[in-house]
């Protein structure tokens, strides 16, 4: 994904020909960007041989699973949809963990039933409801218990799960507690042991703080778990100005970690594979001046990407046709929805836009299209691949009639 001649291109493909072709505000993946992603993430953790669920959450695009299958992936989900969807990309029940604080009876029967990896467990509740539904089955089932390490993963404070005030995972007295509850049961088999702080983590500091409390955590509870599943949480750069987590020293604490306990690791990640593989285009509907600022008024909105008002994050938006000059100008870049909250991304300087010019909001692969919703009553975006200088829609827009 780059500049070729001044004009944005996706793999070879020129991103003009793509909106001509399918309008616009549009989501884009690269295969190739992807097949790198995961080749990268493989790469970087191959001394631990780790178990690679991806996690669905973040892209539940079954042509986008479908790809990641095929590089032998399995998948991390969180409801009984997405465990459906990843069943229907063909990857086998045996690669799938199943997570979530509030799994419902009917889900946990479900993915029994399907006799899926590990179900990562989050309360005794939840583990009392499954020793029920495995005896009814006379059965054992393999779960996995998530450990609240009490870990700030100093990333964006919405996106934090490891510290004690967040719902996640169990502390580690009740840890212990269940532990010691269901050792000799006959239907639970507490094969590992899950944790995940957070997500858009750059530095590997709180990696590091959660791997020594795991480490002292196992040690108190004398149990030995087959599988450590330590989540996703893996950042990357939305902006120059990102730090690029360090994978060579996270991947050397684990292996020091791991000289402790025999076990195989488990990894959940959905933003670094997905995260910068997917862009939105969006047309310029308006340009408002005002004496002080002046309003691109974007066709892309907060309903198709709504990290940044959520959150307050950033993603880059860039020219589809980028020019040699820029101009010192206040340019805020919104969308059309009834929200002061929709707005993308401020500038000082930018190159000169004018109305119908094409934009490119970048690294929206991950969380960008899941998280879109019908409001305003504005249908969802088309979602398109390009794989071999090809393009192939992925999964179509919307109609308003289909919304109505
Ligand atoms: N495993 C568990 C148990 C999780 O809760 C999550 C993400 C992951 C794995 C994947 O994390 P990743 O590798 O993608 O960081 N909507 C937010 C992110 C929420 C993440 C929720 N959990 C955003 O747009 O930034």
């Amino acid at each position: 994904m780059k500049y070729k001649n001044g004009q944005y291109h996706i793999e070879n493909i020129n991103a003009e020909k793509i909106v001509r072709k399918f309008g616009t505000p549009s989501y884009i993946y690269s295969y190739d960007k992807i097949k790198e992603n995961i080749n990268n993430f493989k790469k970087n953790f191959k001394s631990i041989k780790p178990i690679i669920c991806f996690s669905v959450k973040s892209n539940a695009n079954l042509q986008i699973l479908k790809i990641i299958k095929s590089f032998g992936l399995g998948a991390d989900v969180v409801s009984k949809g997405e465990l459906m969807i990843a069943l229907k990309a063909g990857i086998k029940p045996d690669k799938i963990v199943f997570s979530g604080v509030g799994k419902t009876t009917k889900e946990l029967k479900f993915a029994i039933d399907r006799k899926i990896f590990l179900i990562n467990a989050e309360s005794e509740s939840e583990i009392l409801e499954i020793e029920k539904l495995a005896k009814s089955k006379n059965i054992k089932v393999k779960i996995g218990i998530r450990l609240n390490p009490d870990t700030d993963a100093n990333t964006i404070s919405k996106i934090s799960t490891g510290k004690k005030e967040n719902k996640f995972g169990v502390n580690l007295q009740t840890f212990i507690k269940i532990l010691n509850k269901y050792k000799g049961s006959n239907y639970i088999k507490m094969s590992c042991l899950s944790v995940h702080i957070g997500s858009q983590i750059t530095s590997h500091k709180p990696f590091q703080k959660m791997l020594s409390i795991v480490k002292k955590s196992i040690q108190k509870s004398n149990h030995s778990f087959e599988y450590i599943d330590l989540g996703g949480g893996m950042g990357i750069k939305y902006s120059h100005k990102d730090k690029k987590l360090n994978y060579k020293i996270y991947c050397k604490l684990i292996e020091k970690f791991l000289k402790s306990f025999n076990s195989r690791i488990i990894f959940e990640p959905g933003r670094s594979i997905i995260g910068n593989a997917g862009v939105i285009i969006s047309r310029i509907i308006y340009i408002k001046q005002t004496p002080k600022i002046d309003f691109i008024i974007m066709d892309a909105a907060m309903n198709d990407l709504i990290r940044p008002a959520l959150y307050g994050t950033n993603h880059s938006i860039i020219p589809l046709h980028k020019k040699k000059t820029r101009i010192s100008k206040k340019y805020e870049f919104v969308g059309p929805i009834c929200e002061t909250t929709d707005k993308f991304m401020l500038t000082k300087s930018y190159q000169k836009l004018k109305q119908n010019d094409y934009l490119i909001i970048c690294d929206v692969g991950a969380y960008g299209m899941v998280l879109s919703s019908n409001y305003n009553l504005r249908p969802k975006a088309v979602e398109i691949l390009v794989k071999n200088s090809k393009l192939k829609i992925i999964k179509k827009r919307q109609s308003i009639t289909d919304i109505i």
